[in-house]
C-alpha cells in the first residue's frame, strides 16, 4: 500500500496523497462496446427485469428528475423490511451492494495510521480467500489492512476451531466478510457453519449474500438474531437490476444508524429506489427466473463434465470450471474469438479455472458449441 511513487511524480500527479498514488482500482469484467458478443463475464442476469418494474420505471421519467430523491429510500426500506421480517431501522440502502460495504468499513474500521501498533486489529479488514476481490480494494482505499485468510483447500469454509488452531483469523478483528455463496468458486455454505463462525467472532462480520437467491441455503436470521452479523444483498444479480445499481443490508439498528452517519446525503438514485420497489411487487416473476437459470446451470455443468471439464458444483448464477487440453487464459481467448465473453482471474488460487455466467439457454447452447469446436483444435 505504501508508495515511493509520490516522489517521482510531477506536477498535481504529486499532490495526490501517497496512499491513493499507490492505489490499485478494482479491474471489473470488460463491458464490451462491439454488439453482438455473448455476455459470460459479469454475472449480470440473462432475464430482463418484470414488464412492471419497466413500465414504473419509464413512468417515473417526467418532470420529477429535477428533483431530488428521497435521501434515505424510505419506502423502499419499509417494503424489505416487511419482506425480512424486520424493522424499516434494520435496513439500509446503498448505490449498489459495493458502496453497503464500503460504508462498513469506513464506519467500523480504522485506518492503520491511525491505531497503535497493537492494535491493528481495529484497522484490519478480514475475509476468507478466495472471494470477491472488491474486499482488498475498499479496505486499502481506506487505509485500513486487508487480510487475507485462506479458505479449505476444497473452498470450504474452515470451522471456528480450525480458525483458532490455525492462528491467522482475528476473532476481534474490525470486520470480518464472507462472500456466501461464494464468488468466484460458487460454493454454497450453510446456515449452521456460518452461525458457528459468527458466534465465535467478536467483531462485525458481513455475510455478502449477493448470489444467495441461487443458492439452497440463506443467513438472514442471523442478521436479524446477532447485532454484530451483517447480511448484504443486491438488486444486481436475482432481480436484473445492476443498472440501476441498488443494494442494501439487514444489521441491528445501531448498525443502520452508523451507516446512516457516514453515508452521501442522496446515495440511491430516484430510478434505482423506484425499480427496487417495483421489483419487490414482482417476486413470482423473478422466482420463476431463478428456477430456470439454476435449471441451465445444472444443464451447463452436466455438458462440461461430460466434455473433460472439472467443474465445481455452484450455488450461485455462475459456473467455476477448469477447462481440458489448454491454460485457462488460451480458453479465455479461444472463446472470445467465438464472440463469447467469459471472466478470467489472474488469482493463483483460481486461476486455472474460468467462471462461467449463466446466460439464457440460447446463449449456452452457443457456449457448448464453440467449447466442442475449440476442443477439436486444441
Ligand atoms: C460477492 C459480490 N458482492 C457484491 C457485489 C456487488 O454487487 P452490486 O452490483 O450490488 O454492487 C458483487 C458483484 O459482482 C459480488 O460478486
Amino acid at each position: 500500500m505504501k508508495s515511493k511513487a509520490s516522489s517521482k511524480k510531477k506536477g498535481v500527479a504529486s499532490r495526490v496523497r501517497p496512499l491513493v498514488q499507490g492505489l490499485h482500482a478494482y479491474v471489473p469484467g470488460e463491458q464490451p462496446k462491439i454488439r453482438g458478443l455473448i455476455k459470460l463475464n459479469t454475472n449480470e442476469n440473462p432475464y430482463p427485469p418484470a414488464p412492471g418494474v419497466l413500465k414504473a420505471t419509464r413512468a417515473a421519467v417526467d418532470g420529477r428528475l429535477r428533483l431530488y430523491p428521497n435521501a434515505t429510500a424510505q419506502a423502499l426500506r419499509t417494503k424489505l423490511a416487511a419482506l425480512h421480517g424486520c424493522a424499516p431501522e434494520n435496513v439500509f440502502i446503498g448505490n449498489g451492494s459495493d458502496e453497503v460495504l464500503g460504508y462498513l468499513i469506513r464506519a467500523f474500521v480504522e485506518p492503520v495510521a491511525s491505531v497503535p501498533a497493537g492494535e491493528l486489529g481495529k484497522a484490519t479488514v478480514q475475509y476468507l480467500w478466495p472471494c470477491y476481490s472488491l474486499y482488498p480494494v475498499l479496505a486499502e482505499t481506506h487505509g485500513a489492512r486487508p487480510k487475507a485468510v485462506p479458505l479449505l483447500p476444497d473452498y470450504g469454509l474452515p470451522t471456528a476451531a480450525a480458525l483458532k488452531r490455525g492462528g491467522q483469523w482475528d476473532f476481534e478483528a474490525a470486520l470480518s466478510l464472507v462472500t456466501t455463496p461464494n464468488a468466484p468458486t460458487g460454493r454454497g455454505y450453510t446456515t449452521d457453519e456460518l452461525e458457528a463462525l459468527c458466534r465465535a467472532q467478536k467483531g462485525v462480520i458481513v455475510l455478502d449474500e449477493a448470489y444467495v437467491d441461487f443458492a439452497v441455503e440463506n443467513a438472514m436470521s442471523l442478521a436479524i438474531r446477532y447485532p454484530h452479523v451483517v447480511v448484504c444483498r443486491t438488486f444486481s444479480k436475482a432481480f436484473s437490476l445492476c443498472f440501476q445499481r441498488v443494494g442494501y443490508c439487514i444489521a441491528h439498528a445501531d448498525v443502520v444508524a452508523a451507516l446512516d452517519r457516514v453515508r452521501d446525503s442522496y446515495n440511491v438514485n430516484g430510478l434505482g429506489q423506484v425499480a427496487a420497489e417495483a421489483t419487490l411487487d414482482q417476486l413470482p416473476y423473478y422466482r420463476r427466473n431463478f428456477a430456470r437459470i439454476i435449471a441451465t446451470r445444472e444443464r451447463l455443468r452436466r455438458e462440461l463434465t461430460g466434455l473433460g471439464w472439472k467443474v465445481l458444483p455452484s450455488q450461485t448464477n455462475f459456473l467455476l470450471a477448469e477447462p481440458p487440453g489448454a491454460p485457462a487464459r488460451e480458453w479465455l481467448q479461444k472463446l472470445r474469438e467465438a464472440r463469447i465473453l467469459v471472466r478470467w482471474f489472474t488469482a493463483p488460487e483460481v486461476q486455472q479455472y474460468l467462471r462461467i455466467t449463466i446466460g439464457t439457454d440460447t446463449e449456452i447452447d452457443a457456449l457448448l458449441k464453440a467449447v466442442r469446436r475449440s476442443g477439436k483444435v486444441a
